[in-house]
């Protein structure tokens, strides 16, 4: 069984594995890249507060592979909400990747106090979805509540909704809201990274250390990142694991020849504690505004 292609609520096509670039360093990132594209990768998801388009951009023609066969994803940051601002944030963004089109740019989260202009950044987005610029467009880090407003002012139904989202805290209303909406759920920290990488508070309990996961990886012969990826797929979701190793890399992608039962999904769906280790998108940090985007 192959990885599958999901298809977004306007036509365009996304691989349901993509490569996340959050953390990676900027001299780490296009090697991942690179890496990630000659073992079948066709998706980056990038931001440009990440620091490291231009890497991803490298990465991406260092690989040989089409321009057009890559579904490249990134993200308008708060503190280039506003309708100007975000389409300048579009020129910076393409100008670092190097590329005249973005696939996927959502909006990188609300912000809650400021919504008028998490509104005025989206219907940016629209302007650049209608000349061509991007091919699709979407928003992270919303809540049923954030979409109801959003949606209450827009035309554009997002075609994605990147949240927190793994066996710990896989968000089941979230995702109806999603599906009704007909909005693709993508999963950040999809193998829980989240809930084990260093400096994001104590006393979290490691995805990667469940033992149920590691229960069904044994009987596949498989690993439990593996055992999340195809617990994702197989539940039509996208997901966007992250790594700077070309041996994870591979193994992240090497999920098509396995399949979980109905009861193994349902073991791991049982899993979610409801319990978010990532921030919570209503609480806002004032100081998220202060963090500036650099030229391209
Ligand atoms: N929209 C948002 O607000 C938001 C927030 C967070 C993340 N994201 C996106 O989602 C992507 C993925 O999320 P994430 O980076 O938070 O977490 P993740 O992909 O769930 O986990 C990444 C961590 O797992 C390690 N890893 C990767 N493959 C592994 C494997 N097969 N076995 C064991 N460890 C493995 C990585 O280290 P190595 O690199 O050393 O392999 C890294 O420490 C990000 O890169 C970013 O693109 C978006």
């Amino acid at each position: 069984m192959s990885i599958p292609t999901l298809t977004l609520n306007n036509g365009v096509e996304l691989p349901s594995i993509g490569l996340g670039v959050y953390q990676s360093a900027a001299e780490e990132t296009a090697a991942a890249v690179e890496s990630a594209l000659r073992t079948g990768y066709r998706h980056i998801d990038t931001a440009a507060i990440y620091g490291n388009e231009r890497q991803v951009g490298e990465g991406l023609r260092a690989s040989g592979v089409d321009r057009d066969e890559v579904v490249i994803e990134t993200k308008v940051w708060v503190s280039d909400f506003s309708h100007d601002r975000t389409l300048h944030a579009f020129e910076k963004s393409t100008g670092k990747l190097g590329v005249d089109t973005i696939d996927l740019l959502i909006l990188h989260q609300p912000a809650p106090s400021r919504f008028d202009q998490t509104i005025a950044a989206y219907q940016a987005l629209e302007e650049l979805l209608a000349d061509g610029r991007v091919r699709a467009i979407g928003v992270s880090n919303f809540t049923p509540s954030h979409l109801d407003q959003l949606l209450a002012a827009v035309e554009v139904v997002p075609a994605v909704n990147q949240v927190e989202l793994h066996p710990y805290f896989s968000q089941p209303a979230l995702q109806g809201v999603d599906h009704d909406l007909g909005i693709l759920t993508q999963a950040w920290s999809p193998i829980g990274g989240i809930t084990f990488y260093p400096g994001w508070g104590e006393h979290r309990r490691s995805v990667m250390e469940d033992e149920t996961l590691a229960a069904i990886a044994a009987d596949h012969g498989k690993t439990p990142a593996q055992v999340m990826l195809r617990w994702h797929v197989q539940e039509g979701r996208s997901a966007i694991p992250k790594s700077v190793n070309p041996v994870r890399i591979a193994e992240n992608f090497d999920i098509g020849d396995f399949e979980l039962s109905g009861d193994e999904l349902a073991s791991i769906d049982a899993l979610d504690s409801g319990v978010r280790s990532g921030p919570d998108p209503d609480v806002e940090r004032p100081a998220m505004f202060e963090r500036m985007i650099p030229e391209a």
